[in-house]
C-alpha cells in the first residue's frame, strides 16, 4: 500500500478521498489477538467500523461481535444467520453481546425474542430489562480505573464495584440471572496497570458471588488494547502475556473469557488519501485546506481524540503546519501543528495511516459533502 505507484494508480483509478482498506491487515489483526490472548474470545466491537465487509472477513476468521444499538445487533444477526450455513442454530451468546449497558424499552422488546446476552450497571436498567426483555441473560459492568486511556469510559458507564453484589442479588430477586462480569479500561489503553487493576476488582467480585451460591461463568474484558500509532505505545504482546498470567491466577479455568476489541483489529487496516484543495498562510503558519474533514473521515479527531498522521509525496523544506478540512465551518482544522514540506501545491496528495477505527463510522454528510470513497485489496470472495 504504501508504494507511490500502487498510490498514484489507485487515486488515477478512483479519484480522492479514498478510503483503502486492507483485508489481509484485517486478518493479520484478528490473528495476532487469538495467537496471543488464547484463552479470550473475541467479540468485534463493531462500532469501530460497522462496514459490512468488515464484518464478512472477520465473521469468516472466526470472530464474534459487540454490538451497541439494536440495527448493529439485527446487522449482525441476519449476517449470521445468512451465511454461518454450519450453524444455522447457533447459540447467540456464543456470537453477540449486546453491551451497551443503556437500551431503550423498544429496543429491549425487540431483541427479547432472541434470548440475548446483554450489559447493565444499574438498577433502573434492571428493572427495564424485566419487564421487556426478561429473556436476558446479564453481564454487570463494573467501574475500573481508565488513567491515562485516550477515550476514558467510567465517568459514564460501570457500577461502583461497592455495588456489585447488591446488583448482583437484585437481579436474582426479580428472577433474571447475571451470567457474569464486564469492564472498559478506556479505548487506546497505554496504561496497563489499568488492566491489572480491572481483573482484580472482577475477581474479588465473581469470587465473593460465586460464594454466596451465584453460578457466574464469564469475564469480559472488554476494548482498549492498544494501537501502535507510535513507537511510545507500548506492546500488545506484552499486555497480553500480562493479561494471560493475571487471568490464569485470578480465574478458575471454567470461567469463559471474552473480549470487545474494535480499534486493535479495525484502525490499522485503513489508510486514507486525501488532495490538496487550498493552500494560505495564516499569521505566518501555512494551512493545507484538504478534500476530508472532522466532519468526515477525520471524525475521530473529535469523538476519538485522535491525533493523525499525514505523510507527503514530495520533500522539501519542513515546517509546523496546518491541515484543516474543506467545509466551510472554522471548527474543521484537523491538525493545527504537523510537520510538513512547506512546498505543497494544490493538486499534491496527503497519506493518513491507521485510519480504519472511529471514522467512517462517524463521518456526516455536513456540508453535502459525501465523504471518502470506499476500496477494499484482498477482500473476502
Ligand atoms: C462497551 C465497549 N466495548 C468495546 C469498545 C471498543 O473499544 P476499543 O476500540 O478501545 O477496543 C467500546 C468502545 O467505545 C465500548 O464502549
Amino acid at each position: 500500500m504504501k508504494m507511490k505507484k500502487q498510490i498514484v494508480q489507485l487515486i488515477e483509478q478512483h479519484g480522492t478521498p479514498l478510503f483503502v482498506l486492507d483485508h489481509n491487515k484485517l486478518r493479520r489483526n484478528y490473528r495476532t489477538f487469538k495467537k496471543n490472548l488464547p484463552r479470550v474470545q473475541c467479540y468485534y466491537a463493531v462500532k469501530a467500523n460497522t462496514h459490512p465487509e468488515i464484518i464478512k472477513t472477520l465473521f469468516l476468521e472466526g470472530s464474534s461481535f459487540d454490538v451497541a444499538s439494536y440495527n448493529e445487533f439485527m446487522q449482525i444477526y441476519e449476517y449470521i444467520k445468512h451465511f454461518g450455513e454450519e450453524d444455522k442454530d447457533f447459540f447467540i451468546w456464543d456470537k453477540i453481546i449486546f453491551s451497551n449497558t443503556i437500551k431503550d424499552k423498544d429496543t429491549l422488546s425487540k431483541i427479547k425474542r432472541y434470548r440475548p446476552l446483554v450489559s447493565f450497571d444499574n438498577s433502573d436498567e434492571l428493572k427495564k430489562i424485566k419487564t421487556y426483555c426478561d429473556t436476558a441473560g446479564l453481564i454487570l459492568r463494573l467501574k475500573v480505573p481508565d488513567t491515562g486511556s485516550q477515550v476514558e469510559m467510567s465517568s459514564k458507564f460501570g457500577a461502583e464495584p461497592g455495588d456489585a453484589a447488591s446488583l448482583i442479588s437484585q437481579a436474582s430477586d426479580a428472577g433474571l440471572r447475571v451470567e457474569g462480569l464486564s469492564f472498559h479500561v478506556g479505548s487506546q489503553c497505554t496504561n496497563f496497570d489499568n488492566y491489572s487493576a480491572a481483573l482484580a476488582i472482577t475477581s474479588e467480585i465473581l469470587n465473593d458471588a460465586r460464594s454466596k451460591g451465584y453460578d457466574m461463568n464469564i469475564v469480559d474484558i472488554g476494548g482498549g488494547f492498544p494501537v501502535p500509532y507510535d513507537a511510545q505505545v507500548p506492546e500488545f504482546a506484552k499486555l497480553a502475556k500480562l493479561i494471560n498470567s493475571e487471568c490464569q491466577r485470578l480465574f478458575p479455568a471454567d470461567v469463559e473469557i471474552i473480549a470487545e476489541p474494535g480499534r486493535f483489529l479495525a484502525a490499522t487496516a485503513a489508510t486514507l488519501i486525501t488532495e490538496i484543495i487550498g493552500k494560505s498562510r495564516r499569521d505566518g503558519k501555512i494551512f493545507y485546506y484538504i478534500n476530508d474533514g472532522v466532519y468526515h473521515t477525520f471524525s475521530g479527531v473529535i469523538f476519538d481524540h485522535w491525533l493523525p498522521n499525514f505523510t507527503a509525496f514530495k520533500s522539501g523544506e519542513i515546517e509546523v503546519c496546518a491541515v484543516v478540512g474543506q467545509t466551510c465551518d472554522s471548527f474543521d482544522k484537523i491538525s493545527l501543528s504537523i510537520q510538513l514540506p512547506v512546498n505543497l501545491e494544490i493538486g499534491d496528495y496527503l497519506l493518513t495511516e491507521n485510519i480504519g477505527a472511529y471514522s467512517i463510522a462517524s463521518s456526516t454528510n455536513f456540508n453535502g459533502f459525501t465523504g471518502a470513497k470506499i476500496i477494499h485489496t484482498n477482500p473476502s470472495c
